[in-house]
């Protein structure tokens, strides 16, 4: 049986169009680079799945940890709320929570946001089978666009796992948390994951896995350009590059040129050309110090009431209550 889904503003701009655009715009500018979402085609997205399953990306199985010990803790933190998570795709973590929020039969309505259709549909189906009192309330779309309707759903708890946060430079982390507090009333809740600051070898690795998954997701956005522009990359001639800054304590991840390319933008008539040993920047992850960001979310009206952390302390999850704007 199919769940029925809300869809929220199917966008009215044609998204080759707009990829195009958005293609020579970072790949003209100094120095070049391309917006990480469109990392996640269908192709990209099933590679992160895969990259969540490599050895080496602790990430997904260190915050999993937490929210399985956990969850009854935060539960019993935030009383009974309706579960919103961002970017859910298809909820495996999150079962630990719906888990703990159901542990004695209670029902719960959980709202997951997801760009991705056919990722709510497998959640809220294996949701159904398997937690009869959870009621699902999908929403297709970004989660800019579903912030509106958060007070409407208030006392809430907002769920934004797998430190997605961190994919976000310092202003557009900082336009998030305003607009997450704007979307809030006085008493709701934001359980935030988090990857830690740590042993650089250890993050380098988490992004250079000896399977090569992570190399192709990173690659795959210059292979959807060949896609969909008609960008004519030669693949074999390009490759990727992760290193970890520390002074800016965030993972870079780059396509190094290892010839010189024209890059072809079709739907604009465009072509550029990057030459062999250039770099262009397609995502960063930051990563955090538990303190900082503690202090960091109270300037946006945010109290952080606990937080978690796994066995080897290379995760966090900060649970926080809003004060309202
Ligand atoms: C989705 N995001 C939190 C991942 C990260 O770790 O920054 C994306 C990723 N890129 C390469 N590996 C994983």
């Amino acid at each position: 049986m199919k769940t029925q889904l809300a869809v929220l503003e199917r966008s009215q701009s044609d998204p080759v169009l707009e990829f195009a655009q958005d293609a020579v715009a970072g790949l003209t500018d100094s120095p070049r680079w391309l917006p990480c979402r469109y990392l996640y085609d269908e192709r990209g997205s099933q590679l992160f799945e895969q990259i969540c399953d490599q050895p080496e990306y602790y990430q997904t199985q260190a915050e999993a940890a937490i929210l399985e010990r956990r969850g009854g803790d935060i539960r019993a933190t935030t009383g009974p709320v309706t579960l919103i998570e961002l970017g859910s795709g298809t909820s495996v973590k999150t079962d630990f929570l719906l888990a703990a929020y159901t542990v004695n039969g209670e029902s719960i309505r959980y709202v997951p946001i997801d760009v991705s259709e056919s990722a709510l549909q497998v959640a809220a189906e294996r949701i159904a089978r398997l937690r009869p009192t959870v009621r699902v309330a999908g929403i297709v779309g970004t989660y800019e666009s579903a912030f509106p309707l958060f007070r409407g759903h208030s006392p809430v708890m907002v769920v934004f796992l797998g430190s997605t946060i961190g994919n976000l430079n310092v202003t557009e982390s900082a336009q998030f948390f305003t607009d997450l507090s704007d979307s809030l009333e006085p008493g709701d809740f934001f359980l935030l994951g988090v990857d830690l600051v740590k042993d650089a070898d250890v993050i380098e690795a988490a992004y250079n896995d000896r399977a090569g998954v992570t190399a192709q997701f990173t690659t795959n956005i210059f292979a959807r350009m060949n896609r969909e522009l008609g960008s004519a990359v030669d693949l074999d001639q390009i490759r990727h590059v992760a290193v970890y800054n520390s002074d800016w304590q965030r993972m870079e991840v780059f396509i190094e040129f290892l010839a010189d390319q024209e890059v072809k933008i079709g739907p604009l008539e465009k072509s550029l050309t990057v030459a062999a040993g250039e770099r262009v920047m397609i995502e960063i992850s930051r990563k955090f110090v538990i303190e900082d960001l503690q202090e960091h979310v109270e300037h946006f009206g945010f109290t952080v009431r606990n937080t978690y952390f796994d066995d080897d302390r290379r995760f966090g999850l900060l649970l926080m209550q809003s004060a309202g704007a």
